[in-house]
């Protein structure tokens, strides 16, 4: 079991290595989060896989399809909320996105994303299209063939690498000994922390 941290330096690592472990692990309860946004019609709020993490850098990384309505919310609106929990601790991140789109970051995020991860952004519609048939137009189910060059081609069009450069991370553990609360603010090249009320 992890130690609860006890100073305001070890919860910021502690929150980080939950964030990097959420990264690295599909069975980890920090692998997805809600992520939130406002958009013209109201707050919006979707699971997103967190795909990258840099503590040092304090950015954080998810994939997507360009042409969901996400990515032109946040193009004109960059501000997100990302919430995460698991093992009895919540942490939430605000910040804004990039969106990395034909560049070699996107290139890079791509390159290092498995096959099977492709394949979801080979879908012939825009994600949220209404259709006939359940499943109309989006990405080949796992029994379809693996993408040839073409299909490879076509999904990283439809691929966009998005970076959260995080302003606030709020970390939140629930304990029957105790609720425990710190909340860091990025300030100039460090981090501003303090102790809440949970
Ligand atoms: C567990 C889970 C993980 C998901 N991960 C992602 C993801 O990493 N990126 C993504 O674009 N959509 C992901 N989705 C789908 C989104 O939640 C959402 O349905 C889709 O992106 C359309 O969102 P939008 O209409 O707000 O653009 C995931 C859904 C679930 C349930």
């Amino acid at each position: 079991m992890t130690p609860m941290p006890d100073s305001l330096d070890a919860t910021w690592t502690h929150a980080w290595a939950r964030l990097l472990a959420g990264a690295r692990g599909r069975g980890d309860p920090f692998h997805q989060g809600v992520l939130a946004n406002a958009a013209g019609e109201g707050p919006q709020a979707r699971y997103a896989v967190l795909r990258a993490v840099d503590p040092g850098g304090g950015t954080v990384a998810f994939h997507t399809d360009r042409r969901s309505p996400k990515c032109a919310q946040l193009l004109a609106d960059p501000r997100v909320a990302w919430c995460f929990f698991g093992h009895g601790e919540q942490v939430r991140l605000a910040g804004t996105v990039q969106l990395h789109l034909d560049d070699a970051e996107a290139d890079a995020a791509w390159a290092a994303s498995r096959r099977s991860a492709r394949q979801n952004y080979a879908g012939r519609n825009a994600p949220g299209s209404a259709v006939h048939e359940p499943g109309e137009g989006g990405p080949p189910g796992l029994g379809a063939p693996p993408l040839d060059d073409a299909g490879l081609a076509l999904a990283r069009a439809h691929f966009a690498f998005a970076r959260i450069t995080v302003a606030s991370l709020d970390w939140l553990s629930l304990s029957a000994t105790g609720h425990v609360r710190a909340r860091f603010e990025r300030a100039g090249d460090g981090w501003h922390s303090t102790w809440l009320t949970p």
